[in-house]
């Protein structure tokens, strides 16, 4: 089939390079020349593992192309997927400015003759598919009422395994009651759902609607965990043990019950804002989503007051290593990360930071400028420094040589937002250490 993409980041890339994996011939469009110029030259734009392996493949295999122009991606394609931002606005809403856009310019372009389906893949509010098809039909110059149909398909990949997420989906809702769409989407997908992982049909609201409620129900399980070691921490109980305690049970089940500082990314921060915003439209008050996000903010900076008082409230020219800036680990995605929350408050305390991770120096290169240093590795952030930050839980932070950390730290002390090392190691090895919902070493 001849696929058209429309918004060439994390989404749009995995999505395009991963259908172009499956022999469909895709042209991905975007509105950033210079990261059109760079996919086009076989650069690709963003870490993801094992997408550059795909990309260039399909590349050189003539499947995957690039380009600036909606309507020259568009002109032969019989599905589009629109894979546009749909940031927070001002209100918290999602702002649909880029989806409505490029739906203007699809009205213009589409032809009375030419079937096509417009698959929205970003995440968006219930009623989008509908506002997209009056905005396709509000710009057209001919009769096209019957040339296309307008299908939610919600993205559920994760960034730092998007590629394996995309190929063997867990599911694949997709929103539509047109006959003609499910019988292309059902074409499309096949290859995806051979495991017999389903492929499920729905209308246009239910499918919307799935998206935010997916997201908002793991950020849920992530702040209720965040409470949990709260208590934990003035219980003297060990959040480690009610994780596993809890998570045995099948009806809660293993995953996404580890406590931390806060969930960030690209997704949950502003999805659980965006339904809590359309909740509130509607007259209900989603009360469990503004707890999740009250917890969440607390969360972000729960290891400074962890920090101050063990410096007795003197961080004024204390000098700080941190490990990890991604969001998440296997990504170099920065977007709400908590390690920046962070950041700004030891700045504004007064301390100066070196931080490292191994994908997303250049992003927080670009975000953060000169307002911290950047070392050439982990080891090397430790230099000078008077303790250990980790805000990111990368394999490779994971068994570190303790005996080199200790030797460079001037404190030796360990402040783990992501509960990395063993509480008797740190015991044993003479660590100041502290972790979230877990017993303080204090040595
Ligand atoms: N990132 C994720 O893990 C993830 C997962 C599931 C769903 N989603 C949703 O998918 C959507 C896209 O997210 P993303 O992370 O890929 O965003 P992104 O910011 O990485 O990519 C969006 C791309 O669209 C381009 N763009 C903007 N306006 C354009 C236009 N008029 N024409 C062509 N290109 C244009 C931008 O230059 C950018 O490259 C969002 O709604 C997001 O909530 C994201």
């Amino acid at each position: 089939m001849k696929l058209a993409v429309i918004g060439t980041g994390y989404v749009g890339l995995v999505t395009g390079t991963c259908f172009a994996e499956t022999g469909n011939d895709v042209t991905c469009v975007d509105i950033d020349i210079n990261k059109v110029n760079k996919l086009s030259s076989g650069q690709i734009t963003i870490f993801e593992p094992g997408l550059e392996k795909l990309f260039l493949r399909n590349q050189k295999e003539g499947r995957l192309h690039f380009t600036t122009s909606i309507e020259a991606a568009v002109k032969n394609a019989q599905v589009i997927f629109l894979a546009l931002p749909t940031p927070p606005g001002e209100d918290g809403s999602a702002d649909l400015s880029y989806i409505l856009g490029v739906a203007n310019q699809l009205g213009t372009i589409l032809h009375t003759d030419d079937y096509k389906v417009i698959v929205d893949k970003s995440t968006v509010p219930v009623g989008t598919a509908a506002k997209v098809k009056a905005a396709i039909l509000a710009s057209a110059t001919s009769p096209i009422e019957n040339a296309f149909d307008v299908v939610s398909n919600p993205e559920f990949l994760r960034e730092g395994v998007a590629v394996d997420d995309f190929m063997k989906p867990d599911r694949v809702v997709i929103g539509t009651t047109s006959d003609k769409a499910i019988k292309i989407m059902n074409d499309l997908y096949a290859p995806f759902v051979r495991q017999g992982n389903p492929l499920i049909f729905m209308d246009e609201h239910s499918a919307e609607l799935t998206k935010y409620a997916a997201n908002a129900f793991l950020a849920v399980k992530i702040s209720f965990m965040n409470e949990i070691a709260q208590l934990c921490e003035r219980l003297g109980a060990d959040v480690d043990m009610v994780r596993k305690g809890i998570g045995s049970d099948d009806r809660i089940g293993k995953r996404f019950l580890f406590p931390g500082i806060g969930y960030g990314g690209s997704c949950f921060p502003k999805d659980v804002k965006a339904l809590a915003k359309s909740s509130m439209d509607l007259n209900y008050d989603f009360k469990i989503l503004k707890a999740v996000m009250d917890v969440n903010e607390i969360q972000k900076l729960h290891l400074i007051p962890k920090i101050k008082s063990f410096f007795n409230d003197d961080i004024k020219g204390k000098h700080f290593a941190i490990w990890g800036l991604a969001f998440k680990p296997n990504t170099d995605d920065i977007r709400e990360a908590p390690a920046f929350y962070m950041i700004d408050a030891l700045l504004e305390l007064g301390a100066t930071i070196s931080a490292f991770d191994p994908e997303a120096m250049h992003n927080s290169k670009m975000v953060l400028k000169d307002k911290i240093t950047f070392a050439e590795n982990q080891y090397e952030s430790l230099q000078d420094a008077d303790a250990l930050i980790i805000a990111t839980e990368w394999n490779e932070f994971r068994t570190p040589d303790f005996e080199r950390i200790a030797g460079l730290l001037k404190a030796k002390a360990i402040f783990d937002g992501r509960n990395l090392f063993d509480l008797q190691t740190m015991e044993n090895m003479g660590f100041h250490y502290e972790s979230v919902g877990r017993k303080s070493i204090k040595n």
